[in-house]
């Protein structure tokens, strides 16, 4: 499969093609081309050192990488949603699965804020899904690990992803990359509309976190 990470120069792009590169074609994407090369030579790199044999991890535009993508992560700040999921998602195949981990989120003085409630904004799923040729296509997951977790292959994940979309092929798909990574389980969460959930628990894990001086926190529902 060929997976692309939109915003894939960031933290969360280095971990998503360090944990799937052993079984996928990783491109990376960026707003410029040959950020994107740079990134995925170190991550090819990193992974070469890390399971000692060769993958495939390569760099390109955001169009290009939306265009050639089986199955697409937007790893991008919630603000851009708009300009980036205009200009994007109208290139994806159809049959391409999207991946939203994008958590809308503030620090502030009284700590980290959701901002579609404090703002009365819409969840990233929504944003999103107003750009899909065919919303039931984006699965919402990947809020509640850290990029740190996500990209440190020597820790020991034991985590719980929750996993929210309207289509159940699409869900099942995600479900299953979730799973591909050791230590994750894929929660469902329900339909697209529930995804603000998934969403919200981001801000909920991190404000117990300063407020309780927990160390990487995660979500395990038991
Ligand atoms: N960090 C975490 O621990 C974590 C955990 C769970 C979920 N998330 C969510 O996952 C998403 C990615 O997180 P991240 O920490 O990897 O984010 P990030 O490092 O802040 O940004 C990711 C990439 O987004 C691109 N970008 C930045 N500004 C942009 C703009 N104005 N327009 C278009 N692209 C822009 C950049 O790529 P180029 O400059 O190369 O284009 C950047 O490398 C976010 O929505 C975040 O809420 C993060």
């Amino acid at each position: 499969m060929q997976i692309g990470i939109v915003g894939g120069t960031g933290a969360m792009g280095r971990g998503f093609a360090l944990r799937w590169c052993k079984r996928h074609s990783i491109l990376i994407g960026s707003r410029d081309a040959a950020r994107a090369s740079a990134s995925a030579a170190e991550y090819d790199r990193a992974a070469l050192e890390a399971f000692g044999d060769r993958h495939t991890i390569t760099g390109a535009s955001n169009e290009e990488v939306a265009a050639q993508s089986d199955v697409l992560v937007l790893s991008i700040p919630y603000e851009n949603i708009d300009a980036v999921c205009g200009a994007l998602l109208p290139l994806v195949s159809e049959s391409c699965i999207v991946i939203s981990p994008i958590v809308p989120m503030e620090k502030t003085s009284v700590g980290f804020e959701f901002v579609p409630f404090r703002d009365s904004k819409k969840s990233a799923h929504a944003s999103v899904a107003a750009h899909m040729k065919d919303p039931s296509k984006l699965v919402s997951a990947f809020h509640v690990i850290s990029e740190k977790k996500l990209a440190d292959l020597s820790s020991l994940l034991s985590y719980d992803i929750l996993v929210c979309g309207d289509d159940s092929g699409a869900v099942d798909s995600v479900c299953s990359l979730v799973e591909e990574i050791e230590g994750l389980r894929a929660l469902r969460l329900g339909g697209g509309s529930l995804a603000y959930m998934a969403e919200v628990a981001t801000p909920l894990m991190l404000n117990a976190m300063i407020r309780n001086k927990l160390k990487s926190p995660g979500i395990k529902i038991a």
